[in-house]
C-alpha cells in the first residue's frame, strides 16, 4: 500500500481549488505525493496517511460538500 497525502477541497466559485492547488503543489515540491481532489468525490482514504481538508463559509455555514 503506497502511502500520500490526500488535500481535499470544497468549492463554489474556486478560490478553494486554487489554495488547495497551492497547498499540493508546495508538498510535491517537498517530495511528496500528493492527491488533491473535491471532497465530494473521496470516498475511501486507503492510502492516505495525511489528510488536508479545505473549505468556504456561506452564510456562516461550511460549505454542503464538507458537511
Ligand atoms: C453569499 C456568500 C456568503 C458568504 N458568507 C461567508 C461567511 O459567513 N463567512 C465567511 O468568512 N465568508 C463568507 N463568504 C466568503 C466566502 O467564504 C469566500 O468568498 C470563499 O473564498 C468562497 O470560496 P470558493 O471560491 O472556494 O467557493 C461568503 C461569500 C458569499 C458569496
Amino acid at each position: 500500500m503506497s502511502s500520500s497525502i490526500l488535500v481535499g477541497y470544497a468549492t463554489s466559485y474556486s478560490s478553494t481549488l486554487e489554495v488547495a492547488e497551492a497547498i499540493a503543489g508546495t508538498l510535491r515540491e517537498c517530495g511528496l505525493a500528493v492527491d488533491t481532489r473535491p471532497v465530494r468525490e473521496v470516498r475511501t482514504l486507503t492510502g492516505d496517511t495525511v489528510v488536508v481538508l479545505g473549505a468556504p463559509l456561506f452564510m456562516f455555514h461550511w460549505h454542503k460538500d464538507i458537511n
